[in-house]
């Protein structure tokens, strides 16, 4: 039987029907103001506060007061969890790493001294600054991802890796050498309706699970983000009742 854990965002479980493989590597990725960040730091922030499961996030841009600031407006209290050491917060370890598989020997450590189950790194442009020689190298970053998604396994921990992506339109996705390393993808958007837009957001590949490959529209607000398992976007709707004229 596949354990499936839960994703600590209201709707996504349902779309994964049941949840993400425990272990399993998972990539969030979609344009600016998304809700990347916020996907990742629900997965860690409930892991540990609803299902007991201890979380890393690794932050290459926030700063823990920064970030602890927003999540207060979305109904989490992330400095509450720091304190207990539920959750470890790490910024910018680029800072202090210097190259090479070795350079993730401390975070391997960190996972197996403090029981921790998952892992988030917000964003993947972590390695780039952390194998900066292999700039332009596509196949060694490549590399360097895949050996750090194998150690993420071996340590036993379901990894959730955020990365920056244009994404306008579903339809004309240009797929990413990532895409291919990672288990699974997560596609978040914004659709335009008239004179706004709508968020989205989309199962692209679970490998070896089942899931919908429904579009659903999402939420953000005071309690954070949410997807409308039983809606259908409004922009698709209009985009096939035109289609159909
Ligand atoms: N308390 C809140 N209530 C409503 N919406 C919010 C709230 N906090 C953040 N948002 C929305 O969430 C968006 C930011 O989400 P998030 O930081 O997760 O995006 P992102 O995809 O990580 O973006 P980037 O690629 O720039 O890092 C904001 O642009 C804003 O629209
Ligand atoms: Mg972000």
């Amino acid at each position: 039987m596949v354990e499936l854990i839960k994703t600590g965002v209201p709707g996504l479980d349902q779309v994964l029907k049941g949840g993400l493989r425990r272990n399993a590597s998972i990539l969030v990725t979609g344009a600016p103001g998304t809700g990347k960040t916020i996907l990742a730091l629900q997965f860690i922030y409930y892991g540990a506060k609803e299902h007991n499961e201890n979380g890393i996030f690794i932050s290459t841009e926030e700063s823990l007061d920064v970030l602890d600031q927003s999540a207060r407006n979305l109904g989490m209290d992330l400095k509450s969890m720091v304190d207990k050491r539920k959750i470890f917060f790490v910024q910018k370890p680029i800072a202090t790493l210097k190259g090479g598989i070795s350079s993730i020997k401390g975070l391997v450590e960190a996972i197996r001294k403090n029981n921790v189950r998952r892992v988030a790194l917000d964003s993947l442009i972590f390695f780039e600054y952390l194998y900066p020689r292999f700039d332009g190298n596509k196949m060694e970053f490549r590399r360097q991802v895949l050996m750090f998604i194998q150690e993420m396994k071996k340590a036993g921990v379901t990894f959730l890796v955020v990365s920056e992506r244009s994404i306008t339109d579903f339809d004309r996705l240009n797929y990413d050498m990532m895409d291919f390393v990672f288990e699974g993808i997560i596609l978040l958007s914004r659709i335009r309706k008239g004179s706004y837009f709508e968020r989205v957001l989309t199962v692209a590949k679970i490998r070896g699970q089942d899931h919908s490959l429904d579009v659903y529209p999402v939420t953000i607000g005071s309690d954070g983000l949410k997807v409308l398992v039983d809606q259908t976007p409004f922009s698709l709707v209009e985009k096939e009742e035109h289609g159909f004229k």
